[in-house]
């Protein structure tokens, strides 16, 4: 546990809170683990689950500096980040995304298993991947170019091209832009929406709609071969490195 993610629940639903707005809520292990056992936990209780951030930083992707020790181990994508991906991908519950500002990396690649993302105005999608000497992760593989299109996806998690809010939008990768004061309470009101459907009838539309999490699994699993050997490699361990040195500077 940490409380560098906050769970809460509300009736039937559930809000998992990165809590890390001093470091623009990068990823950690730990955060991994509690927002992992919070999605495998859901269910059946809660019928729908809020992602949501810090205003201005949703998410700024996984920590770099934990990159940086699994590149001079020779480790790959760890147990606590693999376990959350395939929770998002083996997700029961419906999952609604409130994203204000930066989401970076697993920010950006999390929200292709949201069932409805709500942004803010000043969002901005982002998927460094190949910048840092990586690949991309989360299925979004599979699933980004199926979503929004080849042209787009390899913009987005080849040419590491941001989206603004209109962007995203056009991507599909969001339902709704509203107001950043407002990003809240819109994606509250969905999951209210949400959970107050016929509960049976959702299950089975969302598993025809999404299908099997089978094939998003195996992508995960191909990917994160693939992560490994990138994350050992001198691409990656220089671009970790130079980020670190720049915030030391
Ligand atoms: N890992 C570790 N620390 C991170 C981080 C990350 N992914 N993203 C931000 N931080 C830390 C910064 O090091 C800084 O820490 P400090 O205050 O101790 O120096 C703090 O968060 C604030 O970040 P800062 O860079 O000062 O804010 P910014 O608004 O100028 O820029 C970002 C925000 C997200 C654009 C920039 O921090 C960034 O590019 N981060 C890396 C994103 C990334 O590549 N993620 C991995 C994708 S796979």
């Amino acid at each position: 546990m940490t409380n560098l993610v906050l769970v809460s629940d509300d009736g039937p639903i559930r809000t998992i809170r990165m809590n890390r707005p001093d470091k623009k809520n990068a990823l950690t292990l730990p955060m991994y683990e509690t927002m992992a056992a919070a999605i495998e936990g859901a269910a059946p209780a809660m019928r729908c689950i809020v992602i949501a951030g810090a205003p201005g930083a949703f998410c700024a992707g996984n920590d770099l500096k934990e990159f940086l020790i699994a590149s001079e181990h020779a480790e790959g994508l760890a147990p606590p980040l693999l376990r959350f991906l395939y929770a998002l991908a083996r997700a029961e519950t419906p999952l609604v995304a409130a994203v204000s500002g930066l989401a970076v990396g697993i920010g950006t690649t999390m929200l292709l298993h949201c069932d409805h993302v709500v942004a803010a105005s000043d969002v901005r999608l982002s998927a460094p991947f190949v910048h840092l000497g990586l690949v991309p992760e989360a299925a979004s593989s599979l699933i980004g170019p199926r979503r929004m299109g080849y042209a787009r996806a390899f913009a987005l998690l080849a040419m590491g091209r941001s989206l603004d809010a209109a962007g995203a939008l056009a991507a599909g990768l969001v339902n709704t832009v509203v107001d950043a004061a407002h990003v809240e309470a819109e994606a509250m009101a969905a999951a209210r929406e949400i959970a107050a459907l016929p509960a049976d009838a959702l299950v089975a539309t969302r598993r025809l709609l999404r299908g099997s999490p089978d094939e998003a699994i195996k992508r995960i699993n191909a990917e994160a071969q693939i992560f490994k050997s990138r994350l050992a490699s001198p691409e990656a361990h220089a671009a970790f490195a130079a980020f670190l040195e720049k915030k030391k500077s």
